[in-house]
């Protein structure tokens, strides 16, 4: 490695040291809500002789196994077919069902190894409870006692029973409610399986999600926390959750009848974040772009994201040119095209050993605020994928002190060259086309224990921690 690539850890090591007083600030300050989508994920890992079982219950020979004809769940075959795809191309996927023949396929053949909690709302609101806020408001439209055990045991994360009182949201139990399971299947790099004689060999790293979930896919609010927040003055407010809506299920309809709740969030005193997360349905994408998101202070997106929203703004030449490389400079086009097509005054990308975050030049959070915070959802994150759970304070700072990768540093310079100032190498900070950007290389964990959320996490945890 380059001299000078030492000399800028060393530079960002010592960036980074702003990170534990950025997470003490927080204790007992500021308030958040979280929303819409929480539910449970079963995570678990399908091993070749049970797959094999599956596929002889089923009846299934390698060619039913690879004839996909829709992304969706209508059979226990078509789970089959979604694993054994993401399995062998490396694609991390997401079908839904409909059918609760489905539900009770999976329950009794798939099992899990551990349950978590899952869906944007619910990952945010445990890791912003976990960084020890005064509050935390968590919305759930589904609260059995299966799933508020999921929530970390903290009393400043709070959700709202049966009957709309306000409590701990692990000690809630509202017992008519359906657990939500979606089902997580998760594959190593290099797995092996063989069917019929052909050996498949896992590529990358990743995951199949199985869901049946008929209430976060119909956008079903609680009503106790819609009032709440919408009196509560809380200092955030992080919504994700209409990309699991289909155009086929009338999902348009449903964004825009939320539309009145969420200008009246965005009139607030608080900070409104849209997530963007990963849309399939395309008329859905459009109205989350076209409706939602210009109602927002602030919003987040990973590259995959960035480049499908690209796509629907008409922005073809750029989305394949990000598409085809994905650098720091190109993917900071892109953003700005986000960004100017909807005028949101904040946008971040967290992509690979990168963050970029985008804002006005009078936006309420200084740069240097949202480097820092920045920084502090780098070490967070490092600590989720190292540690596999990040539910423990003490867990918090586990990357405290590790280097930022060499990716981060790459992507960086190539922000150095785009705008040709060799200062933002070591600082982060510089103007561009009008606007103040901000750019953190991350911590990056070598084999993670745990991916799934991670964008959820850097998304909260870096606006929060630069308030
Ligand atoms: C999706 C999945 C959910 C998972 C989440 C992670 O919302 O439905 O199960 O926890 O993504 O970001």
């Amino acid at each position: 490695m380059m001299k000078t690539d030492e000399n800028l850890k060393k530079v960002w090591l010592e960036n980074y040291k702003v990170v534990p007083k950025a997470l003490k600030k927080l204790k007992g300050k500021k308030t958040a809500a979280a929303a819409f989508n929480a539910n449970i994920d079963a995570v678990l890992k399908i091993k070749p002789v049970k797959f094999l079982r599956l596929l002889k219950q089923e009846e299934m020979c390698l060619k039913d196994l690879q004839s996909i004809k829709e992304l969706k769940l209508k059979s226990g075959k078509d789970v089959l077919r979604g694993v054994f795809k993401s399995f062998s191309q490396g694609i991390a996927e997401e079908w839904i069902s409909e059918d609760i023949a489905v539900y009770d396929w999976m329950v009794e053949n798939l099992g899990y190894d551990r349950l978590q909690i899952g869906g944007q709302g619910g990952i945010v609101a445990n890791a912003l409870a976990v960084l020890g806020l005064k509050k935390v408001y968590a919305h759930c439209n589904s609260l059995p006692k299966m799933q508020a055990e999921q929530f970390v045991k903290l009393k400043n994360l709070v959700s709202f029973d049966a009957k709309g009182k306000e409590k701990p949201a692990y000690k809630i139990n509202r017992k008519a409610d359906v657990p939500l399971i979606h089902w997580i299947i998760e594959f190593n790099k290099g797995d092996v399986w063989e069917i019929e004689g052909q050996r498949f060999v896992c590529p990358k790293a990743n995951r199949f999600i199985a869901t049946y979930d008929p209430l976060n896919l119909n956008l079903v609010r609680d009503e106790a926390f819609v009032q709440k927040v919408s009196k509560a003055k809380t200092d955030c407010i992080v919504v994700s959750g209409y990309h699991a809506l289909t155009a086929s299920a009338g999902g348009e309809k449903l964004i825009k009848e939320s539309l009145p709740m969420i200008k009246e969030w965005a009139k607030s005193e608080a900070m409104l974040h849209v997530e963007l997360a990963s849309t399939q349905d395309l008329k859905i994408r459009k109205a989350i772009f076209e409706k939602v998101a210009p109602l927002a202070a602030s919003i987040g997106c990973n590259e995959r994201e960035t480049i499908d929203f690209l796509e629907i703004i008409s922005e073809k030449k750029l989305a394949k040119l990000c598409q085809d490389k994905t650098t720091a400079g190109n993917m900071l086009q892109a953003i700005l095209a986000l960004k100017e097509k909807i005028k949101v005054p904040r946008v971040q990308l967290h992509m690979f050993g990168l963050y970029i975050t985008v804002q006005d030049k009078d936006f309420t959070i200084s740069p240097k605020d949202s480097r820092k915070g920045m920084m502090l959802a780098a070490t967070v994150s490092a600590s989720k994928a190292g540690l596999g759970d990040i539910d423990k304070y003490k867990n918090l700072m586990w990357a405290k002190g590790k280097e930022v990768s060499d990716v981060g540093l790459k992507e960086l310079e190539d922000l150095a060259k785009l705008v040709k100032d060799k200062s933002l190498l070591e600082t982060g900070l510089f103007e561009y086309q009008g606007f103040d950007v901000i750019a953190v290389p991350t911590i990056l964990i070598e084999k993670p224990k745990t991916l799934v959320g991670m964008g959820d996490t850097i998304s909260s945890v870096s606006l929060i921690g630069s308030m």
